[in-house]
């Protein structure tokens, strides 16, 4: 991704609290975080399907430990690691880790947090499994009344000629899950059956997996942050355009390679009109997934300039990528900021947590939500 340009947005009001995290807070908030991660691959670009957030834990500790007493790294490895951690109780776990396999049992971690009264950050099993099928994601959108692209998944052969196919051509094929645009490439969009069959089949083959046929949407493409206020639960969307060039077919997709070299770059959205709009239609879409406390909706356009729900991430990376490029530019914050803001809206998501009870040091207290609303 390109460097960023700091562009004032719609609706973004001045009242923005200066933050130096980099300072040290003398008087820590007295909570215990434990920091989850499991075991990485051999391979360290291999893609961990139970691992929906990646980051650099140590960087992760360093700038929880500015604000609250007691953090630590926990790798969990077994069951019993993670009843350890139930036992220990600490006030939230911050994790991007989905489930666990252990001998065949799947655990969903954040099911697992919740049955044990431990605060978490980020959405539960249910959720998860409802933006991870895309197909499924898209049902829940026609269902919740949002735009989402005409769509119908296929196996090779499933769809024998053109006249089988429940949709038109230009037609744009993926993966049916996944991330990372795996799979999404410049034979993604296809306008005749010949090329329609040789790409499901790719994606059989390379991707072992169902395809997602969709309409092809040929406009612009916009990522929205989603963050959550726990204690009021209202939502504050974060939209940001994501321009690509054209690929050699004359098509803006944002494929594995584009993401791959970050050659993508990620820009405000400074058309008030279209900024409503996608903030309507991500809040909407969050909502519909039963999504909690943060996310990042993906939209792109038709040629129409109407946008269109194409998926969710409810557990957005992050690194310095979308989610961090919505935050920093619709909340004026750095990353350190971002991390402590999750960590905040995850303590007061538990219920023994009271912000009344607690002292807390004027810079972490200022840094919320709630004066964006
Ligand atoms: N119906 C469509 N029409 C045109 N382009 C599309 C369509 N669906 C997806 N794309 C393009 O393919 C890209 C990848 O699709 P999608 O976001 O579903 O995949 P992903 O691999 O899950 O990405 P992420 O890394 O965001 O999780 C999109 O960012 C967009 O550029
Ligand atoms: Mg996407």
């Amino acid at each position: 991704m390109k460097p960023m340009k700091i562009i004032p947005m719609p609706g973004m009001l001045q009242k923005i609290v200066p933050f130096k995290p980099k300072y040290p807070v003398l008087n820590k908030i007295n909570k215990r975080i434990e920091v989850l991660i499991v075991a990485k691959p051999r391979d360290p670009k291999a893609n961990q399907k139970n691992v929906a957030i990646v980051w650099d834990e140590n960087n992760i500790l360093a700038i929880l430990s500015t604000a609250y007493s007691h953090v630590i790294i926990t790798e969990i490895k077994t069951e019993n690691d993670l009843k350890q951690l139930a036992i220990r109780k600490p006030d939230l776990v911050f994790s991007g880790v989905k489930y666990f396999d252990f001998n065949q049992r799947t655990i969903w971690l954040n099911d697992y947090l919740e049955i044990h009264g431990i605060a978490y950050m980020a959405s539960g099993r249910q959720a998860l499994q409802n933006e991870h099928d895309k197909s499924r994601a898209k049902e829940i959108m026609q269902q919740a009344k949002v735009n989402t692209a005409d769509f119908f998944t296929t196996e090779p052969g499933e769809h024998p000629n053109e006249e089988s196919l429940p949709i038109a051509f230009p037609l744009f094929i993926k993966p049916v899950t996944g991330g990372d645009s795996r799979g999404v490439d410049s034979n993604s969009v296809v306008y005749d059956f010949k090329s329609f069959e040789a790409k499901v089949l790719d994606i059989k083959i390379k991707q072992k997996s169902t395809s997602l046929v969709e309409t092809y949407l040929s406009g612009k493409e916009y990522s929205v942050g989603i963050l959550e206020d726990s204690t009021s639960g209202t939502l504050k969307a974060m939209p940001v355009e994501i321009v690509v060039e054209k690929n050699s077919n004359g098509h803006c997709i944002l494929d594995y390679d584009i993401k791959k070299n970050d050659s993508e770059e990620v820009i405000p959205v400074t058309n008030s009109k279209i900024f409503q709009q996608l903030c309507t239609l991500a809040k909407k879409s969050f909502r519909a997934l039963g999504g909690k406390s943060l996310g990042r909706i993906d939209i792109k356009m038709n040629h129409l300039e109407v946008p269109y729900f194409i998926e969710a991430n409810l557990m957005p990376g992050l690194r310095k990528g979308y989610f961090y490029r919505a935050c920093s530019y619709n909340l004026n914050i750095g990353y350190e900021e971002m991390i402590l803001l999750i960590a905040k809206n995850g303590l007061a998501s538990s219920k023994e947590y009271s912000v009344a009870k607690i002292k807390v040091p004027k810079l972490i207290e200022n840094l919320s939500l709630s004066y964006l609303n």
